[in-house]
């Protein structure tokens, strides 16, 4: 739902100036300054009004809360619910969670929440979802080792699709629930979630902890494909995408005539500037197979090869032509 504009939202966000942070990348590895009695750094993403947010607070005086919200017209009224309740160990930054490891250090958080993020229940909108593996990346880079997210969603779909996604990128699901307040309200609620609890809504609930230091790479062709298009072709429109792409052979390779990327010469010199050893080949018909010591010029033509991480790519299709790009 689209909010009002606020009225004086200038003035109403100087009144809460203390709690906001208007540069975040400059306290990128320092944020225990601001709460140097902090025992951990939890950051909750799209806080809304900010009910849990300053709950959380309230309940957790020896935790530091940054809660990053995107639309300002809700944050100001998060905001004024910490000020008005006097909080002293929770910060707010107006921007965007794709940004995080813009803003926070490798490992320096300790705790991530998602409330009842947008479901996006279109399938050709999934990776705008907050547990995408994209997100899920983008959360690795942050966390601390053993670190954690704490998910709830009143939707059923985006929960079941969310726990198949969280362990392929080096998560452990624990405290899976579909009805966390079954037995009386546990734990402090979000303005969605109290809504949604009114009206008699079951609240799925998990937790998910980074506990592999290296990112899976997953095995299976079908997942490989998809995990390619959405680190590849993320700028490209799914209408584009139906026309150039799939309709015209279904080759991947089809991607680089609609987004930026080296070519011929320049790709292959790209390619021979990046340590590979850890990289993996596959080909559209499958198999799927580290690329170990097998040196590139005697792979079958039309084949991709890619880093753990999908940070780059580099394919030769079967007519020889080569190209490369990273992520993005
Ligand atoms: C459905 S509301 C839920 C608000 C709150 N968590 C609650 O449960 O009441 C989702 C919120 O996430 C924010 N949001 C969505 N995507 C975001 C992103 N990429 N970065 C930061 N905030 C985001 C939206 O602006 C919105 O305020």
């Amino acid at each position: 739902m689209r909010m009002r504009k606020k009225k004086n939202l200038t003035a109403r966000m100087e009144a809460c100036s203390r709690y906001g942070i208007s540069d975040p990348a400059s306290l990128r590895g320092s944020w225990r300054s601001l709460c140097p009695q902090a025992r951990e750094v939890h950051v909750e993403v799209g806080c809304g009004k900010g009910r849990f947010t300053a709950g959380t607070a309230q309940a957790h005086p020896d935790v530091l809360l940054i809660a990053i919200e995107k639309v300002p017209d809700a944050m100001v009224v998060a905001m004024e619910r910490c000020r008005d309740a006097g909080l002293t160990n929770v910060f707010f930054v107006d921007g965007d969670a794709a940004a995080l490891p813009d803003y926070f250090a490798p490992g320096e958080v300790d705790r991530l929440y998602i409330n009842f993020c947008d479901p996006w229940p279109k399938s050709n909108q999934a990776r705008r979802r907050l547990t995408h593996g994209n997100f899920l990346q983008l959360y690795r880079r942050i966390l601390k080792s053993g670190g954690e997210i704490h998910f709830k969603t009143d939707n059923d779909k985006l929960f079941a699709w969310s726990l198949e996604e969280i362990p392929q990128f080096g998560f452990a699901l624990s405290e899976v629930t579909t009805d966390l307040h079954a037995q009386g309200p546990v734990g402090v609620m979000t303005d969605y979630e109290a809504k949604f609890y009114q009206d008699g809504k079951n609240i799925n609930r998990c937790v998910a902890a980074l506990t592999e230091a290296v990112l899976p790479f997953p095995t299976d062709l079908h997942r490989v494909k998809s995990r390619w298009m959405d680190a590849f072709a993320l700028s490209i429109s799914p209408e584009e995408l139906g026309r150039q792409v799939f309709a015209a052979g279904g080759h991947l390779w089809n991607v680089f005539q609609l987004r930026p990327c080296l070519a011929g010469e320049d790709a292959r010199q790209a390619l021979a500037q990046l340590d590979i050893s850890d990289a993996f080949v596959f080909w559209e018909d499958g198999p799927v197979q580290p690329l170990g010591d097998t040196p590139v010029p005697d792979l079958a033509e039309g084949f991709y090869l890619v880093d753990r991480d999908f940070s780059w790519t580099y394919a030769q299709t079967d007519s020889r032509h080569a190209f490369f790009c990273r992520r993005g």
